[in-house]
């Protein structure tokens, strides 16, 4: 008898249900979180005396994963924490310049929090490097060095500030979650506390941008339109 497509697909579907899996997937329960964070902590102590080769072979889960974004931030927290001088140097408005400043001292406070997760997790605290920070902060700068100081400066500020902000939120957002289904509660407290402060930073500068700094702009846009239609006539 010839195979019909029905039969190659029920051939081909897996054994196991597509509810089995969802299932699997479903939060993990107390009992099981707790032996995750146990697990955690064992392996950060067995990795101290693991050579480079033998890290290589292990097969990388959500521990690894959350080690390299907490490197990761490590990495960016520092280097937006030297970056925000100079926005704060080039902002015009007071509350702009009061928001980045208050900013750079929570940001201090990431690297400490940072700091204190790897000790939590007995693991020591290094950076590494970040090529998407490292490419947002680069685009800051040259966005900088077109409009600072002219009517747009402010509003190219905010327009960088608030893609690191995003970017934060969306590292620290998944961290959290990786915490959380690790059974790492310390942790994910310590997380979250730095990313209420980045999402209260983020909407501070939409509001400014929303509220007056995106008018202010504008009207440079307003005049030059006018002072093209008077010569135009
Ligand atoms: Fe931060
Ligand atoms: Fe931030």
């Amino acid at each position: 008898m010839a195979t019909t497509k029905t039969d190659m697909k029920s051939a081909a579907t897996p054994a196991r249900s597509t509810q089995a899996k969802t299932a699997d997937r479903a939060k993990p329960s107390p009992e099981s979180r707790q032996r995750r964070a146990q697990t955690v902590a064992s392996r950060a102590a067995t990795k101290q005396t693991k050579t480079a080769r033998d890290k290589q072979q292990d097969q990388m889960g959500l521990a690894d994963l959350l080690e390299h974004g907490l490197k990761d931030m490590y990495y960016a927290e520092r280097k937006i924490y030297r970056s925000l001088p100079k926005m704060i140097k080039a902002a015009e408005d007071p509350a702009l310049v009061e928001a980045l400043t208050a900013h750079r001292e929570e940001t201090q406070g990431h690297i400490e929090t940072l700091e204190a997760v790897f000790e939590l997790l007995g693991v020591r605290a290094k950076a590494e490097k970040c090529d998407a920070i490292d490419g947002i902060l680069t685009e800051a700068e040259t966005i900088l060095e077109d409009f600072g100081g002219t009517m747009a400066g402010d509003a190219a500020i905010i327009f960088s500030a608030g893609a690191v902000e995003h970017y934060e939120i969306a590292r620290y957002s998944a961290m959290i979650g990786f915490a959380d289904a690790l059974g790492l509660d310390e942790v994910h407290q310590k997380l979250q506390s730095t990313l209420d402060q980045e999402n209260a930073a983020q909407s501070k500068l939409s509001e400014m941008a929303e509220g007056s700094i995106n008018a202010a702009a504008s009207e440079y846009d307003e005049d030059t339109a006018d002072g093209a239609k008077k010569k135009a006539s």
